[in-house]
């Protein structure tokens, strides 16, 4: 006979639910919490154009004239985020073989870097990429030779020179932080002698580290009108690899690097996570061009909640290891952050 009266007794067991009980016991116990100021905005500069122009690829994220960029850094500086990127976008017919455009005062990145000190100050830290691809008529991050083979490669050593000119040139301009973006080696010691050399030993160097050969640099390509035909793979790294990017950490460091710098995010949040558990210096890492219009396309359809995922997406790099994040919803998310105080 059983003995039907008997009641379900649980064996008391460890109940994770409980610190989840309510948004204060979830707040209580959270690891992970986003500050406007980690968030970084990468903007675009455009020479050439008479209204700012939204990128077809990059819903929100636009062209800008010198007026568009301030009153639009001036939205994010109202919003908490302290730092912004820029890029440079030449005319097609200032391109050329060497990038001139890129070290010329002038040149559309340079004025606009000098306009956005004299706006700003050190309020808001104005971020330089110091890269020839959007400069060069062959949308290479350097320069281009024959090897005796009659292949064309790009010249590391050359190419550090034009670097070191470029990123002087940033500095003269007003740039706080100088951001090599083009994974060539040693880039990080030789910009450091230049800057030092022409007095700007003040001047920071956020590393391109662990940049990968990546297909979610896609609508940047549009962004800044690329000419690139071809691909990186000989200097950006290979999406199989994780121990190279411990090691290209490691020499940025020694080169002087003050921050250092994993791209993309979401796809490689074990590299970053690695990178950051090694790094003596802050970690940055960027959610790039792709990562923002894959969720703004599903969010168009109506297949996900823009904000839900963004915040989400955010979150989840700072966790893996960010202590800073370069992404183009950086004015938007850091207005979530204030109204959910
Ligand atoms: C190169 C550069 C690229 C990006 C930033 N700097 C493109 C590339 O390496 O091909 C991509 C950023 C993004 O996709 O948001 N100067």
């Amino acid at each position: 006979m059983t003995d039907q009266s008997t009641p379900y007794v649980p064996v008391p067991t460890r109940r994770p639910r409980r610190l989840r009980s309510s948004p204060a016991m979830r707040e209580l116990v959270s690891e992970t919490v986003l500050r406007p100021a980690d968030l970084i905005l990468p903007m675009f500069i455009a020479d050439g154009i008479d209204a700012p122009r939204e990128i077809s690829s990059m819903p929100g994220v636009h062209q800008h004239t010198l007026d568009s960029l301030k009153r639009a850094a001036h939205e994010a500086l109202e919003a908490g985020v302290r730092c912004v990127d820029l890029f440079g976008v030449p005319r097609d017919e200032d391109k050329d073989a060497e990038g001139t455009p890129s070290c010329n005062p002038d040149g559309v990145l340079n004025h606009a870097l000098a306009a956005m000190r004299e706006e700003f100050g050190d309020d808001l830290l104005i971020m330089a990429d110091t890269c020839l691809d959007e400069f060069t008529d062959h949308g290479h991050c350097g320069v281009v030779r024959q090897d005796r083979w009659g292949r064309a490669v790009v010249d590391n050593d050359a190419t550090l020179e034009l670097y070191q000119q470029m990123s002087v040139a940033q500095a003269d301009a007003g740039a706080h932080i100088i951001s090599p973006s083009g994974m060539m080696d040693g880039q990080i010691l030789a910009i450091r002698e230049a800057l030092d050399a022409a007095g700007h030993e003040d001047v920071s160097i956020m590393a391109y580290s662990a940049k990968y050969a990546s297909a979610f640099y896609g609508p940047f390509r549009e962004a800044v009108g690329s000419s690139l035909e071809g691909d990186r793979r000989t200097y950006q790294q290979d999406p199989a690899n994780v121990r190279e990017s411990l090691l290209e950490a490691e020499l940025d460091v020694e080169e002087g690097a003050d921050f250092i710098m994993v791209k993309p995010a979401m796809p490689y949040l074990d590299v970053l996570r690695a990178v950051a558990e090694a790094s003596p210096v802050p970690v940055a890492a960027y959610q790039v061009s792709g990562e923002y219009a894959m969720l703004q396309a599903a969010a168009r359809n109506g297949w996900l909640d823009l904000e839900a995922v963004m915040m989400e997406s955010l979150t989840s790099i700072k966790r893996a290891g960010a202590n800073q994040i370069l992404t183009y919803f950086a004015t938007d998310a850091a207005r979530v952050l204030n109204n959910r105080r």
